[in-house]
């Protein structure tokens, strides 16, 4: 027999890991560190699926929460949704197993993007509490609802089903899920009140009704009645395409020569550049693309890179606009100026993306406080790993001191602001599982710097007028508030009559306040106007000095 080895005896340790296994061990990859964090993703991973589901499917969302708590530690989630409902058959597998969804393989914009993440609030709610989910969905009034109980077998990442039926449901369509999970329930920063209250702002065409587990019934109403429009997909760029990837779409290929590969599996490649590439390649262009050898495919990338391609098509982005913008944060938060950037497309690995920014003023705005920054990706609250994260970096960057801002060097400005910052990309470069953060691309960066820029200067010129209108109002009112007790004084000692004086000194306060509204006038006049959309709900005092 042969000589038997250390080697051997590893083999026999050495076994597959399902890739179930591998998250329960590593939870915190997406995303379920702590118990108040997981309440939070349970919450976020159905809501997000609930939105995703009903723009796809055309429907305005009506999407309703909540959380029951059962014991200091023990939560029930519920989300119920208007969507279009998913297939019986599909129902197990996409809570039942890790890495199954409809839009890992897409370019196209969601929320969703992995196929992870509801499987991973199953997985997490069976680690904390031994129980599955409650899954209840509808795809039409001609259907019958189905409910069922489902489980998730770790070692195989397949689902287990403990229950499937038909039951009575008063919805025509649509999806509800329950789910009992160890969690804590805070309010304030990175909670669920927050997600909430931040998912209605960035999604005003939602109807967002929230039980919290103190049983009260929050509604957040639509601002908009009109769905974003249709997500369109498109196909890779070829300049975002590295070589391994380019190997393996040559192998699995329904195309049949090389030329209708590059013409038919990416954007942007039309039959004359298809032959320049494989021209500078030295491929045949009518090659079977399965028979392509591995350096073959590596001249064929080269080649791509060596060759003006236009970039990729942007129809596909969906930005919110600077108007609907404006109208979630007048919803949401309590200030006294609005104002919103959304820049052009632009494009990071291929991928088409833009950034939109919108920012409130003053108000009830805390002054003393660092600036509060909502980040959003594919309009998902990122609440967790600020610090970790592209948006973090282009804000410390930008020199707030010129809008008006106090700010200390590589640090968040200080001042009575909200900026919102979006990014919208048929693909997001989150920088975990967990989706919290975006990766630091320098074209990403670059983009997010510049929408601050253009929203910042609208902002600076609104301080710079109300600021001054409103301390030169301040000076006036103190001046006629002493004309009595002056007058008088100067009457003693100049020996002319009280109300002789009085009346003079009102003169000159009538002439300063004439030269004051003609200068903040001219100002006004000179003020650039941008194309962006800027509402003040109070543009300047000027009217207040008008009345007086
Ligand atoms: N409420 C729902 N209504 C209709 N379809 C749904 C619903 N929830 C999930 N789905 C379907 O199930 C799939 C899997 O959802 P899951 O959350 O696991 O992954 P994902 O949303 O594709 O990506 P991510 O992991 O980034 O969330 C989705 O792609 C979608 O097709
Ligand atoms: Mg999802």
């Amino acid at each position: 027999m042969a000589e038997r080895t250390k080697a051997h005896e590893m083999a026999e340790k050495q076994r597959e890991i399902s890739v179930s296994e591998f998250f329960s061990k590593n939870r915190h990859l997406l995303g379920f560190d702590n118990p108040r964090k997981a309440l939070l993703m349970a919450v976020k991973e159905a809501v997000d699926n609930s939105l995703d589901a009903c723009e796809e499917a055309r429907i305005i969302p009506d999407i309703y929460v909540e959380l029951q708590q059962l014991k200091e530690d023990r939560f029930k989630v519920i989300v119920e949704d208007n969507g279009p409902g998913i297939v019986k058959e599909q129902i197990p597998k996409i809570f039942g197993k890790l890495l199954y969804g409809s839009k890992f393989h897409r370019l196209r914009v969601s929320r969703g993007q992995q196929g992870i993440g509801i499987s991973a609030v199953l997985l997490y709610g069976q680690l904390t509490t031994g129980k599955g989910m409650h899954v209840t969905s509808r795809i039409g009034p001609k259907h019958q609802a189905h409910y069922f109980e489902i489980h998730l077998d770790t070692q195989r990442n397949e689902p287990i089903i403990k229950e499937d039926k038909t039951v009575e449901w008063k919805k025509e369509h649509g999806t509800r899920i329950e789910i009992e999970l160890q969690g804590t329930y805070q309010k304030g920063k990175q909670s669920v009140d927050e997600y909430i209250k931040e998912i209605a702002l960035i999604n005003p065409h939602a109807q967002i009704t929230y039980k919290t587990p103190e049983k009260e019934t929050l509604t957040y109403a639509r601002g908009i009645t009109e769905l974003p429009k249709e997500a369109k997909e498109i196909k890779p760029h070829p300049y975002g395409v590295e070589l391994g990837v380019l190997i393996r779409m040559l192998h699995s290929t329904t195309t049949g020569s090389v030329s209708s590969f590059l013409q038919n599996d990416f954007s942007r490649i039309s039959q004359g550049l298809a032959q320049e590439i494989c021209d500078k390649a030295k491929v045949n262009p009518r090659a079977r693309p399965s028979t392509i050898a591995r350096d073959e495919a590596e001249a064929l990338y080269n080649s791509i890179l060596n060759t003006k391609i236009i970039a990729p098509p942007t129809d596909c982005l969906i930005p919110l606009g600077e108007e609907a913008l404006i109208k979630g944060l007048k919803k949401e938060i309590n200030a006294e100026f609005y104002c919103a950037a959304t820049r052009p497309p632009s494009v990071y690995r291929g991928n088409p993306f833009l950034i939109e920014i919108g920012l409130a003023y003053g108000g009830s705005l805390e002054k003393e406080e660092s600036v509060k920054i909502m980040r959003f990706a594919n309009r998902v609250p990122l609440l967790y790993q600020q610090g970790a994260c592209a948006t973090t970096e282009a804000i410390v960057d930008t020199a707030w001191k010129g809008y008006g801002l106090s700010q200390s060097k590589e640090s968040i400005p200080v001042g009575p602001v909200v900026v919102v910052l979006h990014m919208n990309s048929v693909w997001v470069p989150f920088t975990s599982e967990a989706k919290e953060a975006i990766a630091h691309y320098p074209e990403i960066i670059k983009e997010m710097k510049l929408a601050l820029q253009e929203a910042g200067r609208q902002m600076a010129s609104y301080i710079r007028k109300n600021v001054k209108a409103r301390e030169q109002q301040e000076r006036i009112n103190l001046f006629e508030k002493y004309i009595p007790e002056l007058a008088a004084s100067l009457s003693e000692l100049s020996g002319e009559k009280k109300e002789v004086i009085k009346l003079e000194l009102e003169k000159v306060l009538k002439k300063n306040m004439k030269d004051l509204l003609s200068d903040v006038k001219e100002a006004e006049k000179t003020e650039i106007k941008g194309k962006n959309v800027a509402y003040g709900e109070k543009q300047s005092t000027l009217g207040d000095l008008n009345g007086s």
